[in-house]
């Protein structure tokens, strides 16, 4: 598959400290071209032996998919979540056409998002967040979050916490309204402004919704209480205003409300 001479590029360059890989292979088997693969990424590495425990017993013997650090499921899934990567995103992830699911949260990835991920046409999981306390900090500047999401229509989950979208009202809520699969939308601390767009109240499928510690500056929206499956509000610290409309949300779906 093409997955290998993509990461041999990517990984060459970079020097890990405390790696902790976690990488979804294709399928339940581990194929050799996986393993070889693997090794090879080992190999190009540069890691610290002493901290880097799962990576370091990677050998020739066994099935990978039993090897500490990787997870073999069905599915075209990447997850290179919490590791320390310390560098951009790789703009070659954007060959990854057939990716499901990619997990960059908590990465050690920072600057921009590269527009490359926006053609990733067959993802319905992107999650990019960063704990707040994180110094690597990603954003949408340059292609902002105006067109990024335009093609990427299957997502039903979206995590962004953390990500600085830096974006008013209507432009992030018509840019991601055309999501209408979308089931969670998790935008925490994303540096967005303005009240809540209208736009948002396309996206019916909607059942976590988090966008705590942003200047939404406004009142609570109502349309919220229109979407029938919502099981999760938070909006905690995002300077709303006004009676917060409790008759609408007399819904029986909601098991947590921030
Ligand atoms: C090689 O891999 C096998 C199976 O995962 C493991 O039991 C063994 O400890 C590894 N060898 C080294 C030298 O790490
Ligand atoms: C991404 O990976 C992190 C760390 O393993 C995990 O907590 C998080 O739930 C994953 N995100 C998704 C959408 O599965
Ligand atoms: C990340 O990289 C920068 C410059 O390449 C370096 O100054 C910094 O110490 C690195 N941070 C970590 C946590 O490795
Ligand atoms: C990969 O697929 C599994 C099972 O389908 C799912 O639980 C997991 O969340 C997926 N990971 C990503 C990063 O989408
Ligand atoms: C979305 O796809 C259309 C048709 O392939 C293409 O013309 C457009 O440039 C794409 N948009 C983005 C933001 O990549
Ligand atoms: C937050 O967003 C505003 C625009 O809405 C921008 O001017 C400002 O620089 C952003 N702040 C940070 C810390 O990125
Ligand atoms: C919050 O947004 C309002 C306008 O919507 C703006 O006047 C105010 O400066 C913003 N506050 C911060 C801390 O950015
Ligand atoms: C809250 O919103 C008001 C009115 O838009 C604005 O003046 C104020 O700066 C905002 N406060 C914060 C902490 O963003
Ligand atoms: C909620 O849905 C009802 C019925 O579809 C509609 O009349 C109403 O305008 C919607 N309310 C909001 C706030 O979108």
């Amino acid at each position: 598959m093409r997955i290998h001479q993509i990461f041999f590029d990517i990984f060459i360059s970079l020097c890990l400290i405390n790696l902790n890989i976690n990488i979804d292979v294709a399928t339940c088997n581990c194929l050799d071209h996986q393993q070889f693969f693997l090794l090879r990424l080992k190999e190009n590495l540069v890691f610290n032996p002493a901290t880097s425990k799962k990576l370091v017993h990677w050998n020739h013997s066994g099935n990978c998919c039993q090897w500490n650090g990787v997870t073999c499921r069905k599915g075209h899934n990447l997850s290179l979540a919490s590791n320390d990567f310390n560098s951009s995103i790789p703009l070659k992830f954007g060959k990854l056409k057939n990716l499901r699911g990619l997990n960059l949260s908590n990465a050690g990835f920072h600057g921009q998002v590269p527009a490359q991920i926006s053609h990733l046409t067959k993802l319905t999981t992107l999650d990019l967040s960063t704990s707040l306390a994180s110094q690597n900090i990603l954003k949408f500047q340059n292609p902002n979050i105006g067109m990024f999401f335009q093609n990427l229509t299957k997502l039903t989950q979206l995590y962004l916490d953390g990500v600085r979208v830096s974006a008013e009202g209507k432009k992030w809520g018509c840019a991601l309204s055309s999501l209408q699969k979308l089931k969670v939308l998790s935008m925490s601390s994303c540096n967005i402004s303005r009240p809540i767009d209208s736009s948002l109240s396309a996206l019916q499928r909607l059942s976590v919704v988090r966008l705590n510690l942003n200047n939404i500056s406004g009142p609570v929206p109502e349309f919220f209480a229109n979407f029938s499956n919502l099981n999760v509000l938070e909006l905690s610290s995002c300077n709303l205003s006004g009676h917060f409309p409790k008759d609408k949300f007399q819904m029986q779906t909601l098991s947590a409300l921030d």
